[in-house]
């Protein structure tokens, strides 16, 4: 099994990301950390702790930063609240949690679990990379310790989802999304070239609800929310994308995707801000940082995602 570090920004797919990671034997979760992002970092930390109690389970939540370096702080976007309800999980509503969250910050927590575990951790990031950007800036050494990187964001091949070029993840900070992936990190990009293939539907949901537990019921409302909203918009007629459980996927099976090595590069100015791109000035180094996947499996990625999923979900 690989210690595992969720770094979310609490919103639907997160809370699926979460799931998949609890349900996965493979996977060691050792803590989330949240970020701001679908939401205020306030209310990500609070769904992140609503949620592993509704699933039953004791993993330690962790404040990350509020707001990317650049501004002085963060408004949640309109379409966040569209997308993911105003609480950011589909407007369900949970029982107030009843743990807190740690004292101790979770950036001091990555750098210390990247000395503790090295090459066993994997640090998925499925929101703004603002935690893990102050982690290398705190402690640079931790590039040549973490395992992996697998993180949701950016788009290769297709166009983004906030702009033309830009994903929104990488949106929301791109200056930190930059100095991530121009690090030595070892990184794997799950990006929307290959999430915006992998679809769940209402048929999926409705087995969980079927179910009848308390989790199963929560989970198939929430995410229904996401269908819907993904109709509204006018994103996708028949299901919604399950960005982030494709990270906790690929972080533990990289079967699941196809992927290029590349040197990449974030453009932080303000023509194309955010768009994640091969770097043209380091393309001749000899081992590229960055694999980013370029192609999926969702015939196999699906049903194994469902199957974890649904006997957790089931208890
Ligand atoms: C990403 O943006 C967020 O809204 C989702 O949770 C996902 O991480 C998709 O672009
Ligand atoms: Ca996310």
């Amino acid at each position: 099994t690989k210690k595992m570090i969720l770094d979310l920004d609490t919103g639907v797919d997160d809370a699926l990301a979460l799931a998949y990671a609890i349900a996965d034997p493979n996977i060691d979760l050792i803590g989330v950390v949240a970020s701001y992002g679908n939401n205020l970092l306030e209310q990500t930390a609070k769904n992140s702790l609503q949620l592993l109690e509704l699933l039953g389970q004791d993993v330690p939540v962790f404040k990350g930063l509020s707001h990317s370096s650049t501004t002085d702080h963060f408004t949640v976007m309109q379409v966040s609240k569209e997308i993911h309800g105003n609480n950011g999980i589909g407007d369900i509503s949970l029982p107030e949690p009843r743990h807190q969250v740690q004292t101790k910050d979770g950036v001091d927590f990555i750098i210390e679990a990247a000395h503790q575990y090295s090459k066993d951790l994997i640090v998925v990031p499925t929101g703004p990379l603002t935690n893990l950007a102050a982690a290398l800036h705190r402690d640079p050494q931790i590039s040549r310790l973490i395992g992996n990187v697998t993180l949701m964001g950016g788009a290769l091949t297709v166009e983004g989802n906030v702009s033309e070029v830009a994903e929104a993840n990488i949106n929301q900070d791109a200056e930190a999304a930059n100095e991530v992936f121009t690090s030595q990190l070892p990184i794997t990009m799950v990006g929307l070239d290959v999430t915006l293939r992998t679809l769940l539907t209402k048929k999926e949901t409705q087995q969980w609800r079927n179910l009848g537990t308390p989790a199963g019921i929560a989970y198939a409302e929430l995410t229904d929310f996401y269908i819907d909203a993904y109709y509204r918009l006018g994103i996708d007629k028949h299901g919604c994308a399950i960005h982030d459980p494709l990270a906790v996927g690929v972080a533990i099976d990289p079967s699941f995707v196809t992927t290029l090595a590349l040197p990449m590069k974030v453009i932080t100015s303000e023509h194309n801000y955010a768009r994640t791109i091969g770097d043209k000035m380091r393309l001749n180094e000899p081992h590229p940082n960055v694999k980013v996947a370029i192609n999926v499996n969702q015939e196999r990625f699906v049903p194994v995602f469902m199957n974890h999923l649904t006997n957790l979900l089931a208890n």
